[in-house]
């Protein structure tokens, strides 16, 4: 495994069973993305705070902006964005419905990783008010895109939302061929 990643991951601020996130797909966007670093990052859906952990560590420039949104911000997220700052970067969570949120935000991001409501209307909205903050050549992760519970429906709006999406822009697919495969779906603004 990547040894950046598995020096975070040794971190007692990280609760391996709380990520949502499957490593090996991680792992692989952490390859394509090479010594890319962002300072603006903002991510829909910090839960415990494993994905803010991960790519705020490995992707953020030291005192990069950090946005973290939740409608249930908890004590583990808490301690990840305390830690967080300690090390120098700049993070805010706030309790907050995303859409709410960026109907009313008017500044601009280089990341933003959404992993939030995995509902289909959910997502095509947040995409929509993200898009325009995005900067050139900033980046959007989707989460689950490809999740093994698609039969149960349990993330069939984020697996519609990315098809939909690949039908207009160019996107890239971060996916484990295990059975537990979550899917990372990359998109990179080139206008
Ligand atoms: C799948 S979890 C995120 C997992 C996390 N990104 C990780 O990898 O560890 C989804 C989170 O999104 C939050 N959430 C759901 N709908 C939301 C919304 N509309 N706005 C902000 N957060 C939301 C939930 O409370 C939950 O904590």
């Amino acid at each position: 495994m990547n040894s950046e990643l598995v020096e975070i991951l040794k971190d007692d601020v990280f609760i391996n069973e709380h990520c949502h996130q499957n490593l090996i797909e991680v792992e692989k966007l952490l390859k394509r993305l090479g010594n890319r670093k962002f300072s603006s990052f903002l991510e829909i859906g910090g839960c415990h705070g494993g994905s803010l952990w991960i790519y705020t560590n490995l992707l953020i420039n030291f005192a990069g902006k950090v946005i973290v949104l939740d409608i249930d911000v908890n004590q583990d997220l808490k301690n990840v964005v305390w830690k967080l700052n300690r090390l120098g970067y700049q993070v805010t969570s706030y309790e907050k419905h995303s859409l709410g949120f960026l109907r009313n935000f008017d500044g601009e991001f280089d990341f933003v990783h959404i992993d939030g409501q995995h509902d289909y209307h959910v997502i095509k909205q947040e995409f929509a008010l993200v898009y325009p903050k995005l900067k050139k050549h900033g980046i959007i992760l989707l989460h689950d895109t490809f999740n093994f519970r698609i039969t149960s429906g349990a993330h069939i709006g984020c697996v519609d939302f990315r098809e939909e999406l690949e039908q207009k822009y160019r996107c890239e697919n971060f996916i484990s061929n295990d059975s537990s495969v979550c899917g990372i779906t990359l998109l990179e603004k080139n206008v």
